[in-house]
């Protein structure tokens, strides 16, 4: 019987295959860490090819989990968004690497836009804001500079990674669900098409671009030779709208915020289009039947990257999981404050160039201190948006967590702290692969309604905010003044 869901979850730093019944169980879990490229300091890259390999092992051992592709109902696919690819239609293969969203090659073009006066014309039209961030700046970049593109001519396919890899799983399928075109700054984000005059603006051919689809319906098979049997996909969505719809958010003001690479705050807005006077986004929360639902985003760039720099750059720890112990053996940050600005600053800022800080070191201050300052940023962070939200009077009555970092006890109590407001994880925390599972499901005729499919959410667990606020006034004003510090004057 197919009753089973394939979600592909292809992340920054590395993608996963998951297998759950209907009743969201999770059956099987593949994952495969990603190569990171820096080429330069702010460059940033991945190998499509990779991308595409490691994806398609992390599915097969599903499937064989699953008992056969026979068992599986419906894939559905949730990715890293932004992140752009160039292939060609002819081989099916990558013609240079994939730009990924923390790149900020594109941060003088950014500028330039900025000074000759499009930004508000951008905004108005995608919901987006000029910033290196989103895909339209990377596109125009990589055509003026990899000439191998331009010669591809009629052959050259451009797309995010759902685009990607539902072209390599079905064998030449140009699409991109409405999430995800939204995020590339070339799509009209009321009408939901591509819209002429940002293609003008950023340099790209319409021709190139995938067609835009929703995120639950029928979209293709996979082509016979990569499963055995085809299995319909079903369900497609940039990562950071499946957590939304993994966390149930489909009722306007419902606010999550999921801790992976980065973290990213979305608020359903419904079927209204919100417009934001505080540098926050409006994006597609998702589209089915063609009808749009909206999100008011936060998005900020360094969250769990911050903890495995610490890792991986620094040497401060063995394992992520060593931070929560080491937050907790010290009494407070000790006046120690990090600003992990390692590729520029996201909402509310949007300063691509601003670099990290450690600030307030004494010869007190010790690797706890360090660690503890890492962990507090982000609640410090986060409460810079849930300000910012508020004064688009989008403010957060309660705050739904997850991706890997809100695992830790410690940081969602400081969440709870310092935003002073109810915060609540669920017992499985990967809801983006949840919630893509979720689209997936209504895509294949498992569940009637997105609603529906939210029944697959499980048990919670509530953090109470539990800082005396004369603490938490003393924490938000020394964070302030660290921020501070790394903003243009
Ligand atoms: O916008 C970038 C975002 O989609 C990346 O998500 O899960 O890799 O932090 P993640």
């Amino acid at each position: 019987m197919r009753n089973l869901i394939l979600v592909i979850d292809e992340g920054t730093t590395s993608t996963r295959a998951m297998l759950f019944a209907a009743d969201g169980t999770v059956l099987g879990s593949e994952s495969a860490a990603l190569t990171q490229h820096y080429p330069a300091p702010g460059l940033v890259e991945h190998d499509a090819a990779e991308i595409w390999a490691r994806s398609l092992a992390c599915a097969r051992a599903m499937v064989a989990a699953a008992g056969g592709p026979g068992r599986i109902a419906a894939i559905g696919i949730t990715n890293q968004r932004e992140t752009i690819l160039f292939w060609d239609k002819a081989t099916g293969e990558p013609l240079c690497p994939a730009i990924v969203w923390q790149d900020r090659r594109t941060a003088d073009t950014c500028r330039a836009l900025r000074e000759a006066g499009h930004e508000p014309s951008v905004q108005a039209r995608t919901g987006l804001l000029l910033d290196p961030y989103f895909s339209a700046s990377k596109i125009g970049w990589a055509l003026d500079n990899w000439p191998q593109l331009r010669a591809a001519g009629e052959r050259l396919a451009v797309g995010t990674v759902e685009s990607w890899l539902v072209w390599k799983l079905t064998g030449g399928l140009h699409v991109s669900d409405a999430t995800n075109a939204s995020r590339t700054a070339l799509m009209a984000i009321g009408s939901g098409g591509w819209d002429d005059g940002l293609c003008d603006l950023f340099g790209v051919p319409r021709t190139i671009l995938p067609e835009i689809v929703d995120c639950a319906g029928q979209f293709g098979e996979t082509a016979a030779d990569l499963f055995g049997t085809p299995i319909p996909i079903c369900g497609l969505a940039g990562d950071q709208q499946a957590a939304t719809i993994g966390q149930a958010c489909l009722s306007p003001g419902d606010t999550k915020a999921t801790y992976g690479t980065g973290a990213f705050v979305l608020t359903a807005t419904g079927a209204r289009l919100p417009t934001s006077r505080n540098r926050l986004l409006a994006t597609v929360a998702h589209q089915i039947d063609g009808r749009r639902h909206y999100a008011l985003e936060g998005s900020v760039f360094v969250a769990g990257s911050l903890i495995k720099w610490l890792r991986d750059g620094l040497g401060l720890i063995a394992e992520a999981a060593e931070t929560e112990a080491l937050a907790r053996s010290v009494a407070d940050n000790g006046g120690v404050y990090l600003v992990p600005a390692l590729s520029g600053l996201g909402a509310p800022w949007w300063e691509p160039e601003a670099r990290g800080a450690l600030s307030g070191l004494s010869f007190s201050a010790g690797r706890a201190h360090i660690v503890r300052a890492a962990a507090e940023a982000m609640a410090h962070q986060t409460h810079d948006l849930k300000t910012a939200f508020a004064a688009d009077g989008a403010d957060w009555a309660r705050l739904r967590i997850d991706g890997g970092m809100a695992a830790n006890d410690w940081i969602a109590q400081d969440l709870a702290d310092m935003l002073a407001i109810p915060v609540e994880r669920p017992a499985f925390v990967e809801t983006t692969a949840m919630g893509a599972a979720m689209l997936a499901g209504v895509g294949a005729g498992l569940f009637p309604t997105l609603e529906d499919a939210t029944a697959m959410r499980g048990a919670t667990t509530g953090f109470e905010p539990a800082l005396p606020a004369d603490a938490r006034t003393a924490r938000l004003a020394g964070w302030q003044t660290a921020i501070a510090a790394v903003l243009p004057q």
